[in-house]
């Protein structure tokens, strides 16, 4: 099935950092994907800006370098890269000083969609904006784009909302988190609000518990200070994991609106109760496997950084009253892995003799790899002999079921056109992310005040031992990481 594209307006999209990391492995890319499906009109332009000075061709080269190491060469035609490479320009600029602004705001067109893409570092995000607002390079109806980190704790993150609400109003901001652009999160309110099937389920009565697992077998080699500023609570739960806890556990939105999804949201974020300790194990990767432990990675052989955590969220709110949520995320485990599975409760009075052992019911939705949706279900043991119980998944694959296109879709893709069509459902306000931190920073300064260490975990395993103590300590099981 292929999908349908509907072209946006045209646009003046100006991309700072262009130079820069995330730009070339992702923005650029996913630009260069839409234009190539069609989706970009032959008028949109892409400012390239970064402190450098550079001509546009030099530009114009760089770019078709990163396109020819971070896309498939199967995944485009030589001609379709030179079109789109004739859609880019770049403007020197000094983030906080004076020179090039007059330069950009020449290049803008009257009429145009315009948007800012801030791939820089949050110092960078007032200055810019103030730069924008007061060269009026950024109108009433400007969209201005900003990339996490979104602060290192609540402090941090008000003066960022703050200072970008000096020059922009919240309905032009887009904070992204990637992983509101994955098919699949999309697909669980797809999954809930579009099929009658599964709500009258979504709750305590018939919900055990929920465990939402995004496993990564990288490490932190090549960007360790940052990570070590950082660790997994910041980098991981406060934005990709929180996200796919509010989407699992929140209110069906009365309208499929920006605001309508992120009131939702926002209302589980502060239905969150307080962590307690012992309901946290924190890990660091050991060397192994040829490859250092975290603590070399990161340059600091003293540091407590988990790369690693596990913990038991609980909503407090009519619906979960009682459901623990399972969260649990790390670097170099056994396989990349990313799902939320919705464990059901066991039937109340079991009939069949010989059940002990069977997980029981549950609904996991897949992120990555092969997205899809598989629902664990309690059959026969086929054959005679007396009925005996087993277990057996329908098992979903999006690619398979719907004969998705060989060539997933970046996040990144869908939400850069997204800014484009001014629609921010899929972006994270400015309340939302401070309730989060709001609720992180007590958990993370109760381990920072006790000076607990993260416990050791060997690269390929599924994280420290005392995470799988946490589970069995409620009579539960985690699913299995790379089974
Ligand atoms: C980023 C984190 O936001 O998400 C990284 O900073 C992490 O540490 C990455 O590796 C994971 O994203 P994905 O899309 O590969 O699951």
């Amino acid at each position: 099935m292929v999908s349908r594209v509907i072209p946006v307006d045209p646009f003046d999209l100006v991309v700072f950092g262009a130079t820069g990391d995330l730009a070339r492995r992702k923005i650029l890319p996913s630009l260069f994907h839409r234009f190539q499906v069609g989706q970009m009109p032959d008028t949109a332009q892409i400012i390239g800006s970064a402190r450098s000075e550079m001509s546009a061709q030099a530009f114009r080269t760089l770019v078709r370098d990163a396109i020819v190491e971070f896309v498939s060469a199967d995944d485009y035609e030589a001609e379709t890269l030179d079109g789109f490479l004739e859609r880019l320009d770049y403007v020197a600029v000094d983030a906080t000083g004076d020179a090039g602004w007059n330069d950009l705001a020449g290049k803008m067109r009257a009429d145009m969609v315009r948007a800012f893409y801030l791939s820089v570092g949050p110092s960078l995000f007032a200055p810019i904006a103030e730069r924008l607002s007061r060269h009026a390079i950024a109108t009433p109806d400007s969209r201005i784009v900003v990339e996490k980190p979104f602060g290192h704790d609540l402090a941090t993150a008000q003066k960022l909302n703050a200072a970008l609400r000096g020059s922009f109003q919240e309905h032009q901001i887009y904070r992204i988190d990637h992983y509101l652009g994955k098919e699949t999160v999309q697909n669980l309110m797809a999954l809930r609000f579009a099929n009658s099937l599964f709500e009258p389920l979504w709750n305590s009565t018939h919900i055990d518990h929920v465990q939402i697992t995004v496993a990564e077998t990288i490490g932190v080699d090549g960007r360790g200070e940052y990570y070590d500023h950082s660790g997994a609570m910041r980098d991981m739960v406060q934005n990709h994991l929180m996200q796919l806890l509010c989407l699992t556990a929140m209110e069906p939105p009365s309208k499929f609106t920006p605001n309508a999804v992120r009131d939702e949201k926002v209302k589980v974020i502060e239905a969150l109760e307080p962590v307690p300790q012992s309901d946290i194990a924190r890990g660091q990767y050991r060397a192994g496997g040829g490859q250092g432990s975290y603590r070399e990675h990161a340059g600091n052989p003293a540091s407590r950084t988990e790369s690693f955590i596990a913990m038991k969220v609980k909503v407090a709110n009519w619906r979960w009253a009682g459901v623990p949520f399972y969260l649990r995320t790390g670097k170099r485990l056994r396989a990349r892995e990313s799902e939320i599975a919705v464990v059901f409760r066991d039937p109340p009075h079991m009939i069949f003799p010989n059940a002990e052992g069977l997980r029981g019911n549950a609904l996991v939705i897949r992120l990555q790899p092969d997205e899809g949706i598989t629902l664990r279900t309690t059959i026969k043991d086929p054959g005679p002999g007396g009925l005996r119980l087993t277990e057996v998944s329908l098992d979903m694959s999006f690619a398979e079921a719907l004969g998705a296109d060989s060539r997933a879709q970046d996040a990144y893709e869908r939400l850069i056109m997204d800014v484009i069509r001014g629609d921010q459902t899929l972006f994270m306000r400015g309340d939302e992310v401070e309730a989060a931190w709001a609720w992180v920073d007590p958990v993370i300064q109760a381990w920072e005040d006790a000076r607990t260490e993260p416990f050791a975990y060997d690269p390929g395993s599924s994280g420290p031992e005392e995470a799988l103590m946490m589970m069995h300590r409620d009579g539960r099981r985690w699913r299995q990481i790379g089974v």
